[in-house]
């Protein structure tokens, strides 16, 4: 019996639900932090005990620079204001990715949001920030110590580290990607090494619930022989 799922969401298309509404793409984001709430409160009815959303990735600086404050500005307000709802829903919030291009505006949220919720257990909520999957990886060997033999399990732990997450977070199970792109955008490079995928039409404003639920339905109709042949798994 697994223990919980490990979903991550690569959440795509707030511009272009925004552009088909005629709304600036600003509107599409906010549409989109809804689409995370929705998420998050869903997940752990849903068997998801960890829960990673890709909210900005290292290459969405090159964004015009009102856009890239809009989304600093409504992440920072998420983390502001959802906390202390996260706190009473048992949700722990992680914030991965590279710290030291943030705000101290930000990075003042991220840090109080992490010790609020350190102690909450239902979802470990992992929202990538500034991160990049190949940044991580360079990181975590620059790291390694001088002469140290590293294997899997131990580059796991330096990577863990170079992204301030918690080394105990499991590998991702499930990654999602809405508005129908199938990439993977430097996202998890490492931790997807056994993932499931699913590629969903719907933009990332719309998605609810039961797309949730689809995608999960999807995933555990699948076989995961893990390299194995499927007598293997038990
Ligand atoms: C992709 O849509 C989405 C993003 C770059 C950012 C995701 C951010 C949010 C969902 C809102 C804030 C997050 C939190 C955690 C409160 P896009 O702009 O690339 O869409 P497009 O491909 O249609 O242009």
């Amino acid at each position: 019996m697994h223990s919980g799922w490990h979903v991550a969401i690569i959440m795509d298309g707030n511009g272009r639900w925004a552009r088909a509404k005629r709304r600036p793409r600003i509107a599409g984001h906010r549409e989109g932090a809804k689409a995370v709430r929705r998420a998050v409160e869903a997940a752990p009815e849903l068997g998801i005990t960890t829960l990673t959303l890709y909210a900005f990735s290292s290459d969405n600086w090159s964004r015009p620079e009102g856009e890239v404050h809009a989304l600093m500005e409504l992440l920072e307000r998420y983390l502001l204001r959802e906390s202390n709802r996260c706190l009473e829903n048992g949700v722990r919030i992680n914030v991965i990715g590279r710290r030291d291009r943030l705000s101290p505006r930000v990075l003042s949220a991220i840090r109080r949001a992490e010790r609020i919720t350190a102690h909450a257990t239902k979802l470990h909520l992992r929202l990538a920030v500034d991160y990049s999957a190949r940044h991580a990886i360079a990181e975590a060997a620059r790291n390694a110590p001088a002469g140290a033999t590293l294997d899997a399990d131990s580059f796991s732990v330096l990577l863990s580290q170079a992204i301030h997450s918690d080394p105990a977070a499991p590998d991702v199970d499930l990654l999602i990607r809405t508005s129908g792109e199938q990439r993977l955008s430097d996202f998890l490079l490492w931790e997807v090494a056994y993932s499931e995928f699913v590629f969903t039409p719907r933009l990332w404003p719309d998605f609810d619930r039961a797309d949730l639920e689809r995608a999960l339905a999807d995933f555990q109709g699948r076989e995961r022989r893990f390299g194995g042949i499927l007598e293997d798994v038990v």
